[in-house]
């Protein structure tokens, strides 16, 4: 049983396509998922400071899926930087008519939030075919930015930091209501901090890799915990563990 009494769907064996987007439907509202990998002993990265290294086909078909029902995905520019981001594109024809039915986009947008407005030319150039770049910044690098992307693509979003609920806000207001972050751990720390994460997505895999690497989560400590989720579902595909989590709503 969840935690208001609803049962707490878990399966074993690989799942369809058709089956995950089931399981990770969203409402018709505005929603805030995050999706990580995890090691069994904690880590976001593997030994080569990369995500990359630590997931598996099962997260890469979660991971795929998660991006087919999303109209943006936000990326922090440490992870745009560290994985070598470019524009989205969405390569499978399944999933290409799933977007197309439901009125999305073919590609979901890529918001990268910076203050430093240091973006990899990989991510700035348009590549054909490709979904469009939005940049969530700070107001000190939006004329630059501007310069060098176009003014309508650059969203200042707070003086020193990007703020989540003004970043949220300016998403909404372009109708990019199915929102999607794929990391790293400052931008889900301060997404925690402010409130706005519904979902949690987490693979965990069974692997541990030791280490120094980031968590999913880089933020301060405090005495309280900085969010509570209750289990929506646990899928397991060869050992590794698709769980989704909802936050708990306090009365
Ligand atoms: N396991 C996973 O699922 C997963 C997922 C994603 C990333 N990762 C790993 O995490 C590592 C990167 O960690 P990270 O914490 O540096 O990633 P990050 O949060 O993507 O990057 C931090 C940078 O993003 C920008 N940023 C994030 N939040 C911001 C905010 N609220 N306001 C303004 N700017 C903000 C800043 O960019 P500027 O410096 O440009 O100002 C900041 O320096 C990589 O090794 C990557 O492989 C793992």
């Amino acid at each position: 049983m969840g935690h208001h009494g609803e049962m707490v769907r878990v399966s074993s064996g690989p799942l369809s396509v058709e089956e995950l987007l089931r399981e990770y439907a969203v409402g018709p509202g505005p929603s805030v998922r995050a999706n990580f990998v995890t090691t069994l002993d904690g880590h976001a990265t593997g030994g080569d400071g990369l995500s990359g290294s630590i997931n598996s086909a099962a997260d890469k078909q979660v991971f795929d899926v998660l991006r087919a029902l999303a109209d943006v995905v936000v990326v922090g520019a440490g992870t745009i930087r560290a994985e070598g981001y470019g524009r989205l594109r969405t390569e499978d024809a399944g999933l290409l008519a799933v977007r197309r039915a439901a009125g999305r986009s073919d590609h979901p947008v890529l918001a990268v939030v910076t203050a430093s407005g240091d973006l990899p030319e990989k991510v700035v150039s348009p590549e054909d075919g490709a979904g469009d770049l939005l940049v969530l910044c700070a107001e000190a690098v939006r004329a630059d930015l501007a310069d060098r992307l176009g003014a309508d693509a650059v969203v200042p979003c707070g003086t020193d930091v990007v703020e989540a609920t003004r970043a949220l806000d300016a998403l909404r207001d372009r109708g990019l209501t199915q929102v999607l972050t794929e990391g790293g751990p400052h931008l889900l720390g301060s997404w925690l901090q402010a409130g706005v994460v519904d979902e949690l997505c987490l693979t965990l895999r069974p692997v541990l890799v030791g280490g120094t690497g980031p968590r999913i989560v880089e933020a301060a400590a405090g005495a309280d915990a900085l969010a509570r989720f209750d289990l929506l579902h646990a899928l397991e595909v060869e050992g590794d563990l698709m769980l989704r989590y909802g936050r708990t709503e306090t009365s």
